[in-house]
Parts: structure tokens; sequence; C-alpha cells
């Protein structure tokens, strides 16, 4: 035990911004226990791996990790003192006991459904090392603890809240329904509470998560069914509440609705992020993303006719199993028709247990790495110039923290970009007029709009 009477938890998330909440609510489950969270694996009493199990590279990543955990373990005990390892997040669900056998030196493995579950677990965990990847009856969402007020704002002004969790769309190529279940909604009321308590506590933005967030469909304050575009109406009259973006969409659930809130719902953000995958219509098929291009393209339409000046991102896979050189350039031919204003893209990596692995047409390495770099450079080329339109604009940035050098603040604007500017007084949680002057490395650079530019350096 550390010598100042608490122990101290070290908590490393891995993948999706799931995994980010999931870090949060498993350190408040902690907190009665007497944990309080360190940046520093060697002074750690209990160190949690969060891990991702999207692509290879990503759940390899946890064993090289914990080779060096182990080291620190080891340097730990010759000292005296202990150090409890914890794998949890969508590997541990994936792979299980088999974490035991390939890394020596882990305590507990635990799936993403039992974090209520971790003190007793990690008593247990004292005596042997247990796995426990159940998917239990009862719902973690109803036994996990809250944030206190003073986390909430040791975390900042924007936070994640998982809405739905699980998906039941099984795209050939994804581990998430095996990962993280069938699909479970949790019910407005316990989202609302918890979104109230977080806007007490000088929350101003929250992002509503979910694997297929727009397909939530749970019980509304009435009884019936809501679906997201309810539930966010009802989100954004919680008072403090000014910003609402949801994140990650499928096509499939992009209704009118929804679509429609962002032409009229002030706190609703101009930014949609809307995976694709594939711009050809027979890989979008052999991934069974239940859509084609065409489809695709209305959807980008009709949200662009809501809201004109919207940021649009997406993610991609380039080599998926029987992709040609037409295929691709389909994709590359979606990418230039909408524009993104970001995107994330990955070279097809097989999963265990997802049927695209087992097909034979299997795309070469080299192929999967010349098309990524060939889709990457567009994708970067959109984004700049996406963000070189914004300059001479001026934007509200929500102040998230200060910046780099004296008096300089930095924030996000409503199309999710970093924008760094002189202060001029503004405190965190406020949302301010920023005339954007230049592109900067990170983020953008602006200037205060509302206040004289002497003020605003003084
Ligand atoms: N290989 C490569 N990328 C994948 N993704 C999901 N599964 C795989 C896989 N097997 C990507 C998809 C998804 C994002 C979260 O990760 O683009 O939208
Ligand atoms: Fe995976 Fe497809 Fe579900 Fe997204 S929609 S989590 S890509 S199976």
């Amino acid at each position: 035990m550390a010598q100042d009477g608490n122990r101290k938890v070290y908590v490393k998330s891995y993948g999706c911004q799931m995994n980010v909440y999931d870090a949060q609510r498993m350190a408040d489950v902690l907190a009665p226990e007497g944990y309080v969270e360190t940046g520093e694996v060697g002074e750690a009493d209990l160190v949690v791996l969060n891990t991702c199990h999207i692509r290879e590279k990503a759940a390899e990543k946890v064993y090289s990790e914990l080779g060096r955990v182990r080291e620190m373990r080891r340097e730990r005990e010759a000292g005296g003192a202990g150090m409890q390892v914890v794998v949890a997040g969508c590997v541990a669900q994936a792979e299980g006991p088999e974490i035991l056998r390939r890394a020596k030196g882990v305590d507990l493995v635990v799936g993403p459904q039992s974090y209520h579950r971790l003190p007793e677990l990690l008593a247990e965990a004292r005596r042997r090392p247990v796995v426990d990847t159940e998917f239990p009856a009862e719902s973690k969402f109803d036994a996990l603890p809250q944030a206190t007020p003073e986390r909430t704002r040791q975390r900042g002004v924007s936070a994640f809240v998982t809405v739905q969790e699980g998906c039941d769309k099984f795209c050939t190529f994804c581990v998430v329904p095996y990962t993280r279940g069938a699909e479970v909604s949790r019910p407005a009321a316990a989202i609302l509470t918890e979104i109230a308590r977080l806007a007490a506590a000088g929350v101003r933005e929250v992002s509503l998560l979910g694997q297929n967030v727009n397909g939530y469909h749970g019980e509304g304050l009435d009884g019936a069914d809501w679906s997201l575009a309810r539930l966010i109406r009802r989100v954004a009259e919680v008072p403090g509440i000014d910003r609402i973006r949801y994140t990650t969409s499928h096509p499939r659930d992009m209704d009118g609705e929804l679509i429609a809130l962002h032409g009229d719902l002030p706190a609703m953000m101009p930014y949609l992020h809307l995976p694709v995958q594939s711009g050809s219509d027979a890989i979008l098929s052999a991934m069974n993303r239940k859509h084609g291009r065409d489809e695709y393209l209305r959807i980008i339409d009709q949200v662009r006719a809501a809201r004109p000046d919207i940021a649009v991102s997406s993610d991609f896979i380039v080599g998926f199993p029987g992709e040609t050189d037409a295929d691709f350039r389909d994709t590359m031919d979606l990418v230039e028709r909408v524009g993104f204003a970001g995107a994330f893209s990955f070279k097809y990596s097989p999963r265990p247990g997802t049927p695209a692995a087992d097909n034979a047409a299997q795309v070469p390495e080299g192929v999967k790495a010349a098309r990524l770099a060939e889709l990457q450079a567009l994708l970067d080329r959109q984004l700049k110039a996406y963000n070189a339109a914004t300059v001479g604009r001026t934007v509200d940035v929500l102040v998230e923290k200060a910046g780099r050098h004296p008096g300089q603040m930095v924030g996000k604007s409503p199309y999710l970009q970093p924008v760094a500017f002189e202060g001029g007084g503004a405190q965190i949680g406020d949302i301010v007029p920023v005339r954007v002057t230049a592109l900067g490395t990170y983020s953008l650079l602006g200037e205060r709009a509302d206040i004289e530019p002497e003020r605003a350096t003084a």
C-alpha cells in the first residue's frame, strides 16, 4: 500500500471512446475502495489495461505493454510493494483465459460487462488469477456508481456518456458483436440523470456513445421506445448542456428525424461521423453493410440539406477480401464526391471468428499498403482544405484547457476542430467567438472576436 494511505490505480485505455468512458467508470467504482488515479505505472498498486480487439495491431499491443508492466511489478516487489494487474476491455472478452497463458503476471481478466464487480473480483484475484467474461443478467449500468462532482470537474467540460452498447449488425469484418455482445440501449431516465449530474458539475458538452448509437431505442420517460433523435431533444433541455454530439452511427439507422435535428436544434453540433468503409457496392455487400454507395451519398445530401456547413467524417477499410482495383477506385471516387472533414482509414485486418477472416480472397499486404497510402493522401488533402476554409471565419469555441503559452486557451469549434487563441480572461467552460486567423500544426489559431485585440493579450 502507498505511504499516503491511498492506493493508486493506473488505467490505460486503447481504442475507441467507449473505452475511455469505461475507464472512467472503473475509476469511479474503485474510488470508494480508496484508489486514486496516477499517471505513473511505477507507483501503481493496481494497473488496468483497457484493451481494444478491433484490429490485430491493437490487440497485440497489450502483450508488449504487459511485458513492460511485468518489469515494473518486479521492481516494486523488490522494494517490498505489490502490484495487481488487470486486463479489461475487448481483448479480455475475446481471449479470456488465453491471456493468462500468454502473459505471466496477470491477476485478473475482466470483460466489459463486469466492471461493476471489480472490487470483489480484485479481492478474489489476490488468492488466484481470475477470468470473468460473463454477460451477466444484471446490467452494469444499474450497478456502476456515478462520478463525484470533483472527479467530473477534473475530467473537463466535455464528457462521454454511453447510451447504447453492443451491435446486432454483424458486418463480416467486425469483432464488436462478439466482444461487446448484443445491442442494449440504456433507459432515457438513467441517461438523463447522469447528464444532469455532469451538467451540475460544469459539463457543457456531451458526446452520446454507442457502437451503433443511432440505432438507440431505449425506454423513454413516457414508457415508449425512444429513438436517438427523441433522446437528443430531451438532453438539449438539461440546463447547462449547450452542445450535443453522438458517435458512432450506421448509415442504415440515419433516420429523417435525426437528420432534421441537425437543422433545427441549436445544441446539435454540425458534425457527423458516418462510417462507410468502402465505396464499392460489391464490397459493401460482402461486408454485410446493408446499404449501397448511392444510399450513403443520398444520406450525405440530406444531411447537408439540413445543415449545409456540417463536417462529415468516416471510417474506411482498404483491402477487404476480394477488393479489386476497380472496387478501390469506387472508394476513391466516393471520397472525392463527399469531401470529408476528417476520416480514419485502415488496412483490413482478419479477425478470428469473423466470416471475412475465412475468405480465401485475401488481398496481399503490399496492395493494402499502397491503397491505404493513396486513400490517406486524399483524405489528408481534404482535411487540410476543410481547415483552410475555416480561416477568416468566426467560430464559437468551447474552452477546454489552458494552452502552451501564457494566456493562451484551447478549445473546440462546433466542427470538432481544436482552436488555440489568446484567452483574454476566458475561463474553462466558456463558449466564446473566435476569429480563425491561421492554421497551426495541430490546431487552428485565432483571436477573440468579441473583444479588442489589446484586451485579449493583456
Ligand atoms: N480490419 C480493419 N479495420 C476494421 N474496423 C473494424 N474492424 C476492422 C477490421 N477487421 C474499422 C472500421 C470501423 C472502425 C472502428 O474500425 O472502419 O468503423
Ligand atoms: Fe462492427 Fe458493423 Fe457493428 Fe459497426 S455496425 S460495430 S462495424 S458490426
